[in-house]
């Protein structure tokens, strides 16, 4: 009986590039986002590049009754997932009170709720098979406060830390839990193509082979670029007042030229 490396958001950005470097390297996929045509096309793509096999299902994870019910088939399939990597995420922008609840709300039960939600039936199934191993994509916004993108930034911190410390609880389990913190990533999202100005940004393909191989050696916090992993460092000696006064005048800076 095969397994499968589940990846959530796989259909575009860092998800998609994480599915192809996992398939180059002979992992069997179960790919998940909301939209079925494009699940579809690379499950295609890869299969025929890679000869993996590449399951897929359109699911809504931000919605808790559509994420019971994948969990739900999960359970009831004997296929089993030895990697997650929970890499859909949303984000917003702006001054908080601007912002839709709606929105927030649905960054916080995908980026949050379901994240957690993942780990805890995954991590249940991967403990009675003896192992397995989880990926968290947070972000580097995870290493201090993010005026100007305060949901976001506090999505990921609670990402980096949760990731961290379920890493120690699972050790008995031989779970092997790692997180991903990217600085800004080519990618789709047109307000990220906007921040490439000016700062080197590296493509969903540069983060994606690093992390690979951070898994490999089973890394606890991986953070692709030699700048980000010195920006992420100075954020932890910097005092509190410093990197929130100073995180918040560069996401300010940006605004003006981001979709409102
Ligand atoms: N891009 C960056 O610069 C950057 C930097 C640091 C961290 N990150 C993190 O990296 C992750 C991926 O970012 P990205 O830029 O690669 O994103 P992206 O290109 O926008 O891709 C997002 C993926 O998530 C899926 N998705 C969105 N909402 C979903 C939902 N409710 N349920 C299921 N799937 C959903 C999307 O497909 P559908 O639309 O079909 O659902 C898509 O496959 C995120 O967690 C992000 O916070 C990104």
């Amino acid at each position: 009986m095969p397994s499968y490396a589940l990846i959530t958001g796989a259909s575009s950005g860092l998800g998609l590039a994480m599915a192809e470097a996992l398939a180059r390297r002979g992992r069997h996929l179960l790919l998940v986002a909301r939209h079925r045509d494009p699940l579809e096309a690379v499950a295609g793509e890869l299969t025929q590049r890679f000869g993996v096999e590449v399951l897929f299902r359109a699911c809504d994870l931000g919605e808790p009754l559509r994420l019971s019910g994948f969990l739900l088939e999960l359970e009831e399939s004997d296929r089993r997932i030895d990697l997650l990597v929970n890499c859909a995420g949303v984000r917003s922008y702006g001054h908080f009170l601007a912002q839709e609840w709606a929105d927030e709300q649905d960054l916080i039960e995908l980026n949050v709720l379901a994240l957690t939600r993942l780990c805890h039936a995954l991590g249940n199934r991967m403990a009675v098979h003896g192992g397995g191993q989880i990926l968290n994509v947070a972000s580097l916004a995870a290493f201090q406060p993010g005026p100007w993108m305060a949901t976001y930034a506090a999505s990921k911190a609670y990402v980096l830390h949760f990731s961290e410390a379920l890493r120690e609880e699972l050790k008995q389990t031989g779970i092997r839990v790692s997180v991903l913190c990217p600085g800004p990533v080519t990618s789709p999202l047109r307000w990220v193509e906007r921040l490439r100005d000016g700062r080197r940004c590296l493509s969903p393909e540069q983060v994606a082979l690093y992390t690979v191989r951070a898994l490999a050696r089973n890394r606890a916090v991986i953070i692709p670029g030699q700048g980000n992993r010195w920006l992420a460092r100075g954020c932890r000696f910097a005092s509190r007042w410093l990197a929130r006064k100073v995180a918040g005048m560069i996401n300010k800076r940006y605004r003006p030229r981001l979709p409102q």
